[in-house]
């Protein structure tokens, strides 16, 4: 069940998603072929899942493959996913010496066999592991994270298990993807582009957004540092007014 959005101040967000954009246009600035944009981009994907598990986050959602990504060149899909495959393979390692856990999320019934299975393999090696927690987006759209979620629900009305009127977004959210994860505090979209691209569309309700330039082969360490700065500065009203929030931080720090 994802929890409720907390109203207690914090400085260092909980949980923070990533829009991984900007590979393509990265590798046509640097005269590659686009594959070779994403090649470069797993290097900055290793720097930020390092960085942000020593900055004490807790959990981490990368949104690499999105339901939308099906409609690109057949071979730049290919040459993704043998990416995945390959990524997966070399670092699941490491991940697990760092005591992280992988999950995936999105339509696996998607993808090949042996790459649901190299997920599934990384899925249960990681299982058990107490640092932070890396979730994957791959064939992942909000929209279709909600229509499953709903699905779910209707099945079990079909059923005869819960009654159309007991539906409400506690129970649509405990089916949702990220269910059991606080919602993201912070989402960072790289590339330049100030859109959401169907990433999480529920699970963002409430989320600080930041947009940078950078494009995703270029991003590393300090540029999380300064989304984090920018994080720490907004006041997270959750629909209240700045008095109350004001009011309630007051009370916290006199606990
Ligand atoms: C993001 O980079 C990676 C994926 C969507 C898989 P892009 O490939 O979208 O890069 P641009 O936006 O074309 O530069
Ligand atoms: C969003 O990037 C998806 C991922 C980063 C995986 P896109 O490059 O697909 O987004 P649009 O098409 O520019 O909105
Ligand atoms: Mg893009």
């Amino acid at each position: 069940m994802a929890e409720p959005d907390s109203n207690s101040p914090q400085s260092v967000p909980r949980h923070i998603a990533i829009i991984m954009d900007g590979n393509g246009r990265w590798a046509k600035a640097n005269g590659y072929p686009r594959h070779q944009g994403h090649r470069a981009g797993v290097k900055s994907t290793r720097a930020v899942v390092e960085a942000a598990a020593e900055r004490g986050i807790k959990a981490l959602t990368l949104f690499a493959f999105s339901s939308e990504n099906w409609s690109r060149p057949s071979d730049e899909v290919s040459s993704l996913m043998s990416l995945f495959f390959e990524v997966l393979q070399r670092e699941v390692d490491a991940l697990h010496e760092n005591r992280i856990q992988v999950r995936f999320v999105g339509a696996r019934d998607e993808l090949s066999s042996r790459l649901q299975k190299r997920l599934q393999a990384a899925e249960e090696l990681t299982a058990d592991n107490d640092g932070m927690q890396l979730v994957l987006a791959v064939a992942y759209g909000g929209r279709w994270d909600i229509v499953q979620a709903t699905r779910k629900l209707a099945e079990r009305v079909e059923a005869g298990q819960l009654s159309a009127g007991d539906i409400d977004e506690h129970r649509l959210a405990a089916e949702l993807s990220l269910a059991g994860m606080p919602a993201p505090d912070l989402l960072i979209r790289t590339g330049g582009e100030r859109r959401i691209s169907n990433f999480l569309l529920w699970d963002m309700a409430y989320s600080e957004l930041y947009f940078t330039d950078r494009l995703w082969p270029d991003f590393n360490a300090d540029d999380l540092d300064l989304a984090l700065e920018f994080f720490a500065g907004r006041e997270r009203r959750f629909g209240q007014t700045g008095d109350q929030v004001a009011n309630r931080a007051e009370v916290t720090a006199g606990d």
